[in-house]
């Protein structure tokens, strides 16, 4: 590729974290090896040029070990950044159909993707639950996610809040994190304001759309 096809590096940008990714993506799901994600997500963050207190922020408070949710998608330990990193990776393929790859801020858009359910550390608490068997009618006790969050604003905004203690993002990714759940967390009288952010920064319906990906189709 000539340097004038991609004069702010961004193809070159591209290679490189899907060369990091691909090795270690299928490790992201329940039995996978979680210290290699761990890894592979401490590289990311040193390539987003996260300060190092923001690991220490993540790891003190159990992002590394939290599930993404109680039951919809990879609802167990190590859950949420294995959910994290898997939509940075389908991000990452929509970057070429989506995005004006010229005027991509790389670094913000893998911390939006990596960071946009910050909201959720801390969020869930470990339980025994009795659960019965359907096929048997037996009652088993298994271990299970109980819902403890209580942000005070919107899910988006309450992990912006959060991250923007550590970093502030250029205005189309903090969109994105804002936004992310699209219309499903969004009053009816706001679907129009949705509507016109989404035009103005396609980065937000990128984001929805690899979160969707991640946590409806796959399930992580
Ligand atoms: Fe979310
Ligand atoms: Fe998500």
């Amino acid at each position: 590729m000539s340097l004038e096809m991609d004069k702010n590096g961004n193809q070159y940008n591209i290679g490189i974290l899907t060369k990091m990714l691909d090795p270690v993506i299928n490790e992201c799901n329940e039995n996978g090896n979680h210290a290699e994600v761990k890894n592979l997500f401490l590289e990311l963050i040193k390539y987003a040029e996260c300060v190092p207190e923001f690991w220490e922020y993540l790891d003190e408070n159990g992002f590394f070990t939290d599930p993404a949710s109680a039951r919809h998608h990879a609802p167990w330990p190590g859950g949420l950044m294995c959910h994290s990193i898997r939509v940075l990776w389908h991000g990452l393929k929509l970057i070429p159909v989506m995005l004006d790859i010229s005027r991509l801020d790389i670094k913000d858009f893998v911390k939006a993707c990596l960071f946009h359910d910050l909201v959720k550390m801390g969020s869930y608490k470990p339980e025994k639950k009795n659960v019965r068997d359907p096929i048997t009618g037996k009652w088993n006790t298994e271990d299970k996610y109980t819902y403890v969050g209580r942000a005070a604003v919107q899910h988006g905004a309450e992990s912006y809040r959060r991250m923007s203690k550590f970093f502030i993002l250029s205005t189309p990714w903090d969109m994105a994190v804002i936004w992310h759940s699209g219309a499903y967390e969004c009053l009816k009288e706001d679907h129009n304001l949705l509507l016109r952010t989404i035009k103005e920064y396609p980065e937000v319906l990128l984001l929805h759309t690899a979160d969707m990906i991640a946590g409806i189709v796959e399930g992580i």
